[in-house]
């Protein structure tokens, strides 16, 4: 497969000019059209995400692959006051607050957009320093349509042109990269887009990123409850059979261990139908700084507040070791 481009992630990530037209390799993008609507989505996500991140266990020590314990002096500008070894496996953010943050500068709401992802960019780096092994980040959800035209072309032109050009970079930094949500419903190019950052990163370990485009929980859920039906309907699941791991598994997220962390930024405290099967026991983070200003000190912040928290899993406090 040819490669893309390999501008670095910071000569895009500041470009002004997010909408230009994209010219570059038009004879890959009709083959992997092609390939992207040969796949529905379901199988598309069944492929990209079978490898599995072991699962959350705050409870446990976590040891490097020679049996030592991660220390912080490894990891790049690691807060010394963090431990090391009670960080989220997966963290799972809301990126709120790009308008506001643009409109407090008399700029257009796009500009927060173009911002965002810069600390989107940034936060990626952050938690494969760190050892954050996944983040999931919410770019555009099925409600997100209502937008204005010219914000929700905006946000499209922005998704395609950043994956194409953070490609190779990311595949270099070892970034694995899948998408969750509804991809039939985007553009035959964006698709294509998609498929090949999947498909070019797939073996790739440094850390799990996953962007949420036309994404919806309820819809997920629905979807998955159908897939399930249809197999009783087949008489190969009985209703007695039917299990957390059988809706698990039809959901967009399957292999990949549920967020230990949801930070939501803006100060707007709800979680706008994303994930809500897969956050049932995360830990809740709410902050009121704009997403474009979500540097890595919020981000330690929010660490910080995660580490205080008691996790119990529904266990009574006394009970755990
Ligand atoms: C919510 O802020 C933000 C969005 C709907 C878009 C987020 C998208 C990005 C940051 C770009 C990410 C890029 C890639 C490649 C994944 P808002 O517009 O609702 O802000 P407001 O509440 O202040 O109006």
């Amino acid at each position: 497969m040819p490669q893309l481009g390999s501008l670095r992630w910071s000569v895009l990530w500041n470009s002004e000019d997010a909408t230009a037209p994209v010219t570059e390799n038009l004879s890959r993008t009709s083959k992997l059209r092609s390939l992207a609507s040969q796949l529905s989505i379901y199988q598309t996500f069944a492929m990209f995400n079978s490898a599995s991140i072991a699962r959350p266990r705050m409870d446990e020590p976590r040891v490097d692959a020679s049996g030592q314990s991660p220390s912080s002096q490894t990891r790049s500008g690691f807060p010394v006051d963090l431990d090391p070894l009670r960080l989220p496996r997966h963290v799972a953010v809301i990126m709120d607050g790009n308008g506001r943050w643009a409109n407090q500068r008399g700029m257009p709401r796009i500009a927060g957009h173009r911002q965002g992802a810069k600390a989107l960019k940034d936060l990626v780096r952050c938690c494969k320093d760190w050892g954050i092994p996944a983040l999931t980040a919410y770019a555009f959800s099925t409600e997100n349509w209502r937008r204005p035209t010219e914000e929700v072309d905006f946000l499209m032109a922005l998704f395609e042109k950043l994956m194409r050009r953070e490609l190779a970079e990311m595949r270099r930094e070892g970034v694995r990269i899948s998408f969750v949500g509804d991809l039939s419903e985007l553009s035959p190019s964006l698709q294509s887009t998609l498929a090949e950052a999947m498909a070019q990163t797939a073996a790739n370990t440094a850390v799990h990123f996953s962007v949420a485009i036309n994404y919806g929980s309820r819809n997920e859920m629905v979807n998955a409850c159908r897939r399930v039906a249809a197999q009783v309907q087949a008489g190969e699941l009985s209703l007695a059979e039917i299990s957390d791991t059988h809706i698990e598994q039809q959901l967009y997220t399957v292999g990949t261990v549920a967020p230990d962390l949801l930070i939501r930024t803006s100060g707007e405290q709800r979680l706008s139908n994303f994930l809500l099967w897969q956050l049932a026991y995360a830990e809740l983070y709410f902050t009121d700084v704009f997403w474009p200003d979500f540097n890595r000190a919020a981000f330690a912040d929010a660490l910080r507040a995660f580490q205080r928290r008691d996790r119990r899993f529904g266990n009574a406090k006394d009970n755990i070791a």
